[in-house]
This record gives structure tokens, C-alpha cells and sequence, in this order.
């Protein structure tokens, strides 16, 4: 049936209509937070290239874990500034370590909040790769033991779910492995399975200072030129015991998250990386685009593509505009 019997318009005439008709829904239920942890008491060091999102000592995170959860974002994602780096990143896995500090804290504080961490390397390294060097090489074997204790010891803080981002072969189950024989068999893995070599990670880097002393991650983060190979990552990470799964970034892998979706029933979350949120705060601090609505489009759009949970830095925003209509 065409026009003029069919009007597709019919269905947009009125908010109520279109609310009725509306296929995807936007909601705060599917947001996680991502959070900088660094030592000391009372610290707030804004990161430039991302505004409104600092590294925060312990203290003064927690504050800010207190409006996420009065803004019914319903988790975190922690990522930590150690006191010092070194050639194997040993703050990754110290049981005083920053991340596991703050986990601990919101513990304490019975925060009605779901913690995730990020199980990486570089934010711990001298050298700020992933994994461990030998002879100017990242190392892919000799990592997993170390991931593995990374996340062992976020699972003892307390943290709800560990978040693998490596992309070292095998690590999901190293870890999963380390996690059994920890006790935390029922600690979940949400793995980055799908993890682009991409420039949108640039403003991420200065604000968890881990940019590569030498090369690039290009050989162990995916080409953005593949598709294919993405669905290969999800379901190895799925055989080793992954129970949700991650795409990353989102906005210009939306074909990425739907491939995902369709092959796959596992939850999938897509992370909504630092570079996108800096090109919509500073194209609209010029005034050139409208955030609200920019913001919520992408959002939806991530959501639309099959990401139920969306990693994104534009959570505490998009929470207070969902929550006033
Ligand atoms: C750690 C890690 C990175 C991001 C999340 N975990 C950086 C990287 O791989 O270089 C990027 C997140 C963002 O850009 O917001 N490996």
C-alpha cells in the first residue's frame, strides 16, 4: 500500500503518537559511569581535554559516587592513577592499591552502586602498554598471570564486575580461571571483547596518563577496518567464559554493536569513548551544536544499534535531562 492511503506521518503527528509509536527507549537503567581514582586526600584535578570529568583521590570520589547513585545511574567503571609506575605495573594488582582503595570505599559506604573495574595494564606501566615488554614486544602469555591478579584482587575489594581491556589473547579465561579459584565464581566478566586501535581514546589517555612511551597498540587492539574478526573476539571471549560483552568505540561502530547483537544473546555494552564525548562538549562550548540534544541522539542511536548498557562519560547529564522529560 503506498501513498496516498499510507501517510507515515500520521504516526508523528502528536508527542503521544509519536511516544506510542517510539521503538527505542532511552533510559538511565542502562548507564555506567567511568571514574578516575588517584592517591591522596582531597584532590580534583580537572582533565582538560574532558569537561566535568576529573581524577579524584578516594575521598572525593566517593562524593561524587553518592550523586551517581542519587541520579539512578545504576554503576561505575573505575580506572586508577597509581602513586608510581614501573615495568610491570605492580600497583595493578597491590591489595592497597588505588582502585581497590576505592572500591573498598564505596563499599563501606553501602552505596546502592554496581562496580566495575577496568583490568589493564597501561594506566600502571612505565612503558603505558598493555601488557608486559620484552625486547621493545608486548608480551602476550606472561600478561595473563598478571591480569589475572589484577582482577583477583578487585573481586576481593569488592567489585561487582570485571571489565578485561587489554586485549591480550586468552585473558578472559586467565581471569575467569583466577576468579574460580578465588572464590568469586560468581563475579561477572564483562569483557571488551570488540576493541578498536582507535584515535578516540586520544583525551582518555591524559586523563589516566597512559599514552605508549614507544609504538602504538596496533598489535593487540583490532583495525578499525574489520568487521568480521570482531564476531571472532566475541565468541572466543564467550568460550572462556565472558557472561556480558563489550564494543568499544560505539559511535562509529554502530555496525559493530548491531553485528553483535544479532549474532550473539549475551548483554552487550558499547562504551561511548572520551574522544566522542570531547568533540560533542567542544563543538557545543562554541556554541556550533546543541549538547542536550546531541548528547541524547548518540545515546539513543548506541542504544537502537543493541547496546543495553552504554559506558559513557555523558552519564550524570543525560540521567538529570531523561529525568526532566
Ligand atoms: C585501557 C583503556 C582505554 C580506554 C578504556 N580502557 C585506553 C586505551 O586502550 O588506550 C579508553 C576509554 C576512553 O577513551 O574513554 N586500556
Amino acid at each position: 500500500m503506498s501513498f496516498p492511503v499510507t501517510r507515515p506521518r500520521r504516526l508523528r503527528r502528536t508527542e503521544a503518537i509519536r511516544s506510542l509509536a517510539r521503538e527505542t527507549r532511552l533510559s538511565t537503567h542502562g548507564f555506567i559511569y567511568p571514574m578516575f581514582v588517584c592517591p591522596g586526600k582531597n584532590v580534583r584535578n580537572p582533565i582538560v581535554s574532558m569537561p566535568g570529568v576529573a581524577q579524584q583521590s578516594v575521598d572525593t570520589f566517593l562524593e561524587e559516587c553518592r550523586e551517581v547513585e542519587q541520579l539512578g545511574i545504576p554503576g561505575i567503571i573505575l580506572f586508577g592513577i597509581p602513586e608510581k609506575k614501573d615495568a610491570t605495573g605492580t600497583e595493578a594488582y597491590a591489595a592497597d592499591g588505588v582502585v581497590q582503595r576505592a572500591i573498598e570505599a564505596v563499599r563501606r559506604a553501602k552505596l546502592n552502586l554496581l562496580v566495575m573495574t577496568d583490568v589493564c595494564l597501561c594506566e600502571y606501566t612505565d612503558h603505558g602498554h598493555c601488557g608486559i615488554v620484552e625486547n621493545g614486544e608486548v608480551k602476550n602469555d606472561p600478561t595473563l598471570e598478571l591480569l589475572a591478579a589484577e582482577a583477583l584482587s578487585h573481586a576481593r575489594a569488592g567489585a561487582d564486575i570485571i571489565a578485561p581491556s587489554d586485549m591480550m589473547d586468552g585473558r578472559v579465561g586467565a581471569i575467569r580461571k583466577a576468579l574460580d579459584g578465588g572464590g568469586f565464581q560468581d563475579i561477572a566478566i564483562m569483557s571488551y571483547a570488540a576493541k578498536y586501535c582507535s584515535g578516540f581514546y586520544g583525551p582518555f589517555r591524559d586523563a589516566a596518563d597512559s599514552a605508549p612511551q614507544f609504538g602504538d597498540r596496533r598489535g593487540y587492539q583490532m583495525d578499525p577496518a574489520n568487521a568480521r574478526e570482531a564476531l571472532r573476539e566475541v565468541e572466543l571471549d564467550l568460550a572462556e567464559g565472558a557472561d556480558m560483552i563489550m564494543v568499544k568505540p560505539a559511535l562509529a561502530y554502530l555496525d559493530i554493536i548491531q553485528r553483535v547483537r544479532e549474532a550473539f544473546s549475551v548483554p552487550i555494552g558499547a562504551y561511548n569513548v572520551s574522544g566522542e564525548y570531547t568533540m560533542v562538549k567542544a563543538a557545543s562550548a562554541n556554541g556550533w551544536i546543541e549538547e542536550k540534544r546531541i548528547a541524547l541522539e548518540i545515546l539513543t542511536a548506541i542504544h537502537r544499534a543493541g547496546a543495553s548498557i552504554i559506558l559513557t562519560y555523558h552519564a550524570k547529564d543525560a540521567a538529570r535531562w531523561l529525568k526532566n522529560g
